[in-house]
């Protein structure tokens, strides 16, 4: 598998809690100026195919679970490769960190359309760097999930327990291909969660290299 280096994606069931994971990882980068420069977003992304999807999660516009794989599959590839995408800043340096990318398409949509459909729209796509799994026990998700003002077609236990099952069954391939795969306990409290996430986080290379251009300044001054 071809891995794009200083990519780290977090993955996990409905309320696994990437999102809030998102936001602390998002407030340390903040509180620290000598931490690589890092650029956190999400999938389905904020661009238009994305906006459809979320239309059709949210149950708005009734689409076949097929055109909703290939419509995920597209909203990556812009994802990765349009202007700013996860490709270019990469490249450029920075450390992205993704809510989602290819394994919840395995996971759900293998679920929902058979295994086939996801693996042949996303065969192509690099594998990330580091990729944490939150793994939770879906009656705590489905707990948790009880206090948002809405459901979307996915937020029901019997499929998040298929989800769980699921994701057990893709990751070990993805770490077969060179990636850094982390699984973590999500039914921790998100402060826990968040401190095993900066542990694996810090070892990456990329850490390296801001810690020494700190050295390198301090050394000239
Ligand atoms: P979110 O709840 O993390 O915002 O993700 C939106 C939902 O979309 C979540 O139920 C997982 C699902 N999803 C897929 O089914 N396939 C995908 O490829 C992605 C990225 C998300």
């Amino acid at each position: 598998m071809i891995i794009i280096s200083n990519f780290v994606v977090l993955e996990g069931g409905d309320g696994s809690g990437t999102t809030t994971q998102m936001g602390q990882i998002r407030r340390r980068f903040a509180a620290d100026p000598n931490l690589p420069v890092f650029h956190g977003d999400f999938e389905p992304t904020a661009g238009p195919i994305g906006v459809l999807i979320r239309e059709a999660l949210g149950g708005k516009l009734p689409l076949q679970p097929e055109t909703l794989a290939a419509l995920f599959s597209a909203d990556r590839r812009e994802h990765l490769y349009g202007s700013g995408g996860v490709v270019e800043r990469c490249g450029q340096g920075e450390l992205v960190v993704s809510d989602r990318y290819t394994p919840s398409s395995l996971v759900y949509q293998g679920i929902t359309c058979g295994e086939e459909p996801p693996e042949l729209l996303n065969r192509d796509f690099p594998g990330p760097e580091l990729l944490f799994f939150l793994d939770i026990d879906p009656d705590i998700a489905v707990k948790r999930m009880e206090n948002r003002p809405s459901r979307e077609i996915f937020e029901y236990r019997d499929f998040q327990v298929q989800v769980r099952r699921r994701y057990r069954e893709i990751l070990p391939r993805f770490a077969d291909g060179g990636v850094r795969v982390v699984t973590i306990n999500a039914s921790q409290s998100p402060e826990k969660v968040g401190e095993e996430i900066w542990t694996a986080m810090e070892k990456m290379p990329i850490f390296k290299g801001a810690g020494d251009r700190v050295a390198g300044k301090d050394g000239a001054s």
